[in-house]
């Protein structure tokens, strides 16, 4: 028996377990010492009241013979994946019913879809990056290289034409940066991926923070990305499904690689592999569309992006570098003093009691940096800035 030893070459303990051991072993020597924390980016308001009552409906339907549900679709229920058809009519894109694949989050999935593509291919992910997509290909082995954010392109790498690529990664809004692309820097990546054949895994996590409605938030909404792209999304942070869990993956018809179509392969998986998301769960998914879902999700949004403006507000005054926190919920700051991302981290959890994540876990080139989310409530928000100001 061996193991799979590409776990081997992964870091000892993935960004977000490292951050909550260090704030543990912080509390172990300084009981009672409030923390405040801006860290990992989740969510603190409660589920929409929509999202409760029909799950609440949910529940009492399981409980009934005539309306008991047992195992769904592992594609997910119709109803769900209509409304997403829907909602996706709403930017104008065009998708089916069955390109939409509902799942419990989007990093399963991103992870997941390594299954059905090959451990050779070439991945090219940018950096600083969500650290799922580099540690997934890590455990498959595959071939990493990655495209360099920097102050100089906005931390918004773009396609180096003498770079082949099979595999592609882009989060926009992005995880850590906050940075977004516009439609003509997506359809640069488009093009690329296209005469490369090249598949981009799109990551649209963040899409309901973007407020300026020039920027895209999906790459569907891109001309030539159904030959290209699968796109991941999830409930977590548009309607604080973080602990609920539900997400989808769209994958288009057009995507054919070595004559096999994405979707067929994908759906094979799922029905092997997945038993779908329970139904309580997609019921709660499908009530974020309602009209009344919508009104009450959009005001949660609201209210995570004027955390984002206070946070903003505050940096600039200090004469802090920073980006991000205007269309997403993250806001990228370069480390004061020419401390390094953790220099920075310990300095702000022991003196300020204030946790954010550092630059360098997001790759080489986040060293420097430090990222803080909008996700907090208002309270721990101002308080904590108050604190990293009085200490930067
Ligand atoms: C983060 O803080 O980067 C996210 O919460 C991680 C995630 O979505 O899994």
């Amino acid at each position: 028996m061996k193991i799979n030893n590409n776990f081997l070459d992964l870091k000892d303990s993935y960004l977000f377990s490292t951050i909550a051991k260090k704030i543990k072993e912080f509390q172990a020597v300084n009981p009672g010492v409030k923390v405040y924390r801006l860290g990992i980016g989740d969510v603190t308001l409660p589920l929409a009241p929509a999202v409760i009552e029909a799950m609440h409906k949910a529940v009492d339907e399981m409980g009934v013979k005539e309306t008991f549900q047992g195992y769904g679709p592992e594609q997910g229920h119709d109803f769900l994946r209509n409304a997403i058809v829907d909602y996706y009519a709403t930017k104008d894109v065009k998708v089916s019913s069955d390109e939409v694949f509902i799942s419990d989050g989007a990093k399963s999935d991103l992870g997941n879809i390594l299954d059905i593509l090959h451990p050779s291919n070439k991945v090219l992910i940018p950096d600083p990056v969500y650290p799922a997509y580099v540690d997934t290909n890590v455990m498959a082995g595959r071939k990493i290289d990655v495209a360099k954010g920097n102050q100089a392109n906005g931390f918004k790498p773009m396609p180096d034409e003498n770079y082949k690529a099979d595999i592609i990664y882009i989060c926009s809004p992005n995880n850590p940066t906050g940075s977004v692309y516009t439609r003509e820097e997506l359809k640069a990546w488009v093009d690329y991926a296209n005469k490369q054949k090249a598949l981009i895994i799109f990551d649209s996590a963040y899409e309901a923070f973007v407020g300026d409605d020039k920027l895209p938030t999906s790459i569907l909404q891109i001309e030539g990305a159904r030959t290209c792209a699968i796109e991941f999304c999830s409930f977590s942070k548009t309607a604080g499904f973080t602990g609920t869990r539900c997400g989808y993956t769209v994958v288009p018809k057009e995507l054919v690689f070595d004559n096999t179509p994405l979707n067929k392969l994908w759906n094979r998986r799922q029905c092997t592999k997945f038993n779908g998301v329970p139904y309580i769960i997609q019921k709660g998914a499908e009530a974020v569309f309602s009209k009344e879902g919508q009104k009450q999700i959009r005001a949660n949004i609201a209210y995570y992006k004027e955390n984002a403006r206070i946070i903003h507000e505050a940096l600039e005054q200090k004469g802090i570098w920073h980006t991000g926190g205007i269309n997403s919920p993250y806001i990228w700051l370069q480390c004061p003093k020419g401390m390094t991302s953790w220099e920075y981290f310990d300095h702000l959890l022991t003196k300020a009691n204030v946790v954010g994540t550092p630059g360098a876990g997001f790759g080489e080139m986040g060293e420097g940096y430090f990222r803080l989310t909008a996700f907090g409530d208002r309270e721990t928000t101002l308080e904590a800035v108050k604190r990293i100001l009085e200490n930067s």
